[in-house]
């Protein structure tokens, strides 16, 4: 079979750009013109084997980034599945990113907390070269993952394993944290679409908030800004939580929450 039968094929059954990039993963190409440039390519037996391997886990909603073991994050591949599997990044995530840069702070000290792929703190370290990045999770197993993408992306992060704040010391001028913040009650949601993800990377108790409000009480005193990030429908109860201990909103967008500590 060649690569323009196989194309039309697998486009039947999953999205086309998956399809696409499922075949280019398996003949080792980047670039996609290959495939209309090579359109008549014969696909070798090992390479059917394996594409039609992909495709099937596609078509049963295993998200691509596994299958294919990596997620880009503001422009840069991150592991999300060697050993352990990390939460797939996403693209709202990215916006904390842009946040940081507008507070226009040069922060000298970040904590990244349930820092997962390390995508947050490694994007962050390599977007402010001065800044002491420290980044954690509750997962043993993730943070292998994370180092890896540390060291292929050559950000010098530090990790730690800890619950929360439990095992961190310390002050920082910026603490970030996309915590687990799922509700399993939430009637909108679609489990089948998180079946592949880690159970506890994506939900909490307290309506999906018990770890974020925990955060917020040991964070105070301990940083001059917090973000946050969560579903837009827990926003105002994060706000007026928050303001009980001290912080008080400078930005926000539909996932993220930023908070500086009031003087
Ligand atoms: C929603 S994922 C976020 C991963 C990554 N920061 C991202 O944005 O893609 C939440 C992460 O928090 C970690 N986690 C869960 N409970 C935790 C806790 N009590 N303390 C620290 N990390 C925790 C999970 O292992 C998971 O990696």
């Amino acid at each position: 079979m060649n690569v323009s039968s196989w194309l039309t094929i697998a486009k039947r059954k999953i999205d086309a750009l998956d399809a696409e990039l499922i075949l280019l993963n398996t003949v080792g190409e980047k670039d996609r013109s290959f495939l209309t440039l090579h359109d008549d390519r014969e696909l070798t037996e090992e390479e059917l084997k394996k594409a039609n391997g992909f495709l099937e886990r596609r078509a049963s909603g295993e998200p691509l980034a596994y299958i294919l073991g990596y997620k880009e994050f503001y422009g840069r591949d991150f592991l999300v599945a060697k050993g352990a599997r990390s939460l797939v990044p996403r693209i709202e995530t990215e916006s904390i990113i842009e946040m940081v840069k507008a507070l226009k702070l040069a922060p000298r000290k970040i904590l990244d907390i349930g820092t997962g792929s390390g995508c947050i703190a490694i994007t962050l370290k390599l977007e402010n070269e001065e800044a002491e990045v420290l980044a954690s999770d509750y997962s043993r197993d993730v943070l292998e993952l994370a180092k890896e993408n540390a060291k292929k992306l050559a950000a010098d992060v530090k990790f730690i394993q800890s619950d929360l704040l439990d095992s961190i010391d310390g002050d920082f001028d910026l603490i970030v944290a996309n915590l687990p913040y799922v509700d399993e009650n939430w009637g909108w949601l679609d489990k089948e679409a998180l079946a592949f993800e880690p159970k506890e990377a994506l939900y909490a108790e307290d309506s999906g908030l018990y770890l974020v409000k925990k955060l917020i009480l040991q964070a105070k005193g301990r940083t001059n800004y917090l973000i946050l990030e969560s579903d837009t429908s827990q926003q105002n109860e994060i706000i007026e939580y928050a303001k009980e201990f001290g912080f008080s909103l400078t930005q926000k967008d539909d996932f993220i929450t930023v908070f500086e500590t009031k003087p």
